[in-house]
């Protein structure tokens, strides 16, 4: 890979703990690319960049899980141009990406309403998950045409047609049978929940699986981001007391 990311461990604490699942969404392109007088397609050419380093940096900390958001099911409603330049350089960047990921043990998967993509597009994502399928490393999953409310839709619909078919009772619908048909069912929760960019929303992203994860908003931009962000992000993240609704921990 390219850009040396070497040393990055030795940033962190001795004594810090690397999220398992790290879910990021990637924002601030379009602000980017108007403080330096260029298109917002330019911002997220430059975007690419930092999801490049950001992966090898997930992968060197070893980090289990890494979710990018890459394109929401809202993002449809940007101008056409915007849209179709997004779909050429998702397809083309994971073209050009995948023999890395094949070399660094990444297993990439997709998640999203994918029959709705440009189907080049869907046929490269199909490729990159069958090409990587037994790499046991970091899994990506990269988040396409995807909507937090959708993917509960299509899994409450998934569990509906096996109550039709009589394969299962109502009354078995519970927490772990709906997770098992979201997108991604063999992927731990997230730990951490990450949004350069600045905006504190989430953006109808994995509304199921942030449950409990920890959220960090950071001012830097995405095309700026690189793996000191990361960094840092971590050290908050170690900084936080997870509760899960139990009383604080006794000192
Ligand atoms: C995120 O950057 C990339 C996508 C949503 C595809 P934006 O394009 O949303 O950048 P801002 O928020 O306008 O700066
Ligand atoms: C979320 O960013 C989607 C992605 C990063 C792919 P947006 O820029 O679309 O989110 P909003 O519109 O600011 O909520
Ligand atoms: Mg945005």
């Amino acid at each position: 890979m390219s850009q040396s990311t070497s040393n990055l461990k030795d940033k962190l604490p001795p004594d810090c703990q690397v999220p398992a699942h790290i879910a990021i969404i990637m924002d601030g392109n379009g602000r980017w690319a108007q403080q330096h007088g260029l298109s917002r397609l330019e911002g997220h050419f430059e975007g690419r960049k930092a999801t490049h380093r950001v992966v090898e940096a997930c992968a060197e900390l070893g980090v289990q899980a890494l979710s990018l958001y890459a394109f929401s099911a809202e993002n449809w409603a940007r101008p056409g141009d915007e849209v179709s330049g997004l779909m050429t350089l998702i397809e083309q960047s994971l073209r050009e990406e995948l023999d890395d990921l094949i070399g660094g043990d990444i297993r990439f998967i997709a998640s999203g309403r994918h029959e709705e993509l440009p189907e080049s597009l869907q046929r490269t994502l199909s490729e990159a998950e069958a090409r990587t399928v037994d790499n046991d490393g970091m899994v990506l999953n990269l988040l396409i045409n995807y909507g937090g409310r959708a993917e509960i839709v299509d899994a409450v619909r998934a569990l509906a047609g096996r109550v039709q078919s009589g394969e299962l009772a109502p009354e078995d619908i519970d927490e772990a049978a709906l997770g098992a048909h979201l997108y991604a069912p063999e992927l731990p929760d997230p730990d951490l929940l990450l949004r350069p960019g600045g905006e504190m929303r989430v953006s109808n992203f994995l509304l199921w699986e942030i449950a409990y994860a920890e959220i960090v908003v950071m001012p830097v931009l995405w095309p700026d981001f690189t793996g000191d962000h990361l960094v840092e992000a971590i050290e908050e993240y170690n900084e936080r007391q997870r509760r899960f609704g139990r009383v604080p921990d006794a000192e």
